[in-house]
C-alpha cells in the first residue's frame, strides 16, 4: 500500500492504495464518485476523463499514487468548484443543445469541453471537434455536442466564464 494526499472536487483526502489502482477506480470505488464512468478498457472512450491540476486526463490512464499531491476535479466537483451548486455553463450549455441521448458518454465531454475552452475560449467548430477526437459517442452523431460546445463558448465570451 501506499499513502496518497489529494483535493478531490475541494475536499483533502488521504488514504492508503495498491500502487496498481487506477485513478478511475479509486475515484469511483473509494470515494463513490460514480459520475465518472468506464466505457472501455483501451483508454479509448474518454468517459472517464477528469481534471488533473487544471489538465485534462483519462483516468483509467493514470495510477492513483499519480494523483499523490494533485487537485482533481471530476463532473461531480464541477458545479460546486464554478458557482456553489450552480451548474456549470458547459453543463448548462449541454442541457440546453440537446448534447446528449443516453448520457454515458457526458461527465467525460463535458470534462473535456472545460478544459478545452479554458484553452481555447473561441474555437472553431474543427478546433472543436480536434479537441474532443479523444471522446467518443455512439449516440448523438456529435453534432449536437459540437453546438453545445460553441453555445457554451458564445456564453463564457459574453458572461467571462470559460472554465
Ligand atoms: S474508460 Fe477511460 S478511456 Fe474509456
Ligand atoms: S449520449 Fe450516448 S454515448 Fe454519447
Amino acid at each position: 500500500m501506499t499513502r496518497i494526499n489529494l483535493t478531490v472536487d475541494g475536499a483533502k483526502v488521504a488514504d492508503d492504495v495498491e500502487p496498481r489502482m487506477l485513478l478511475v477506480q479509486y475515484l469511483r470505488e473509494k470515494l463513490g464518485k460514480t459520475g465518472t464512468v468506464i466505457g472501455c478498457d483501451t483508454s479509448n472512450c474518454g468517459a472517464c476523463t477528469v481534471h488533473l491540476d487544471g489538465t485534462s486526463v483519462k483516468s483509467c490512464n493514470v495510477l492513483a499514487v499519480q494523483a499523490d499531491g494533485a487537485q482533481v476535479t471530476t463532473i461531480e466537483g464541477l458545479a460546486a468548484t464554478h458557482d456553489g451548486g450552480e451548474l456549470h455553463p458547459v453543463q448548462e450549455a449541454f442541457r440546453e443543445c440537446h448534447g446528449l441521448q443516453c448520457g454515458f458518454c457526458t461527465p467525460g465531454m463535458i470534462m473535456q469541453t472545460t478544459a478545452l475552452l479554458a484553452e481555447n475560449p473561441d474555437p472553431s467548430e474543427e478546433e472543436i471537434r480536434l479537441g474532443l477526437e479523444g471522446n467518443l459517442c455512439r449516440c448523438t452523431g456529435y453534432h449536437n455536442i459540437v453546438k453545445a460546445v460553441q453555445h457554451a463558448a458564445a456564453q463564457g465570451r459574453s458572461e467571462g466564464v470559460s472554465s
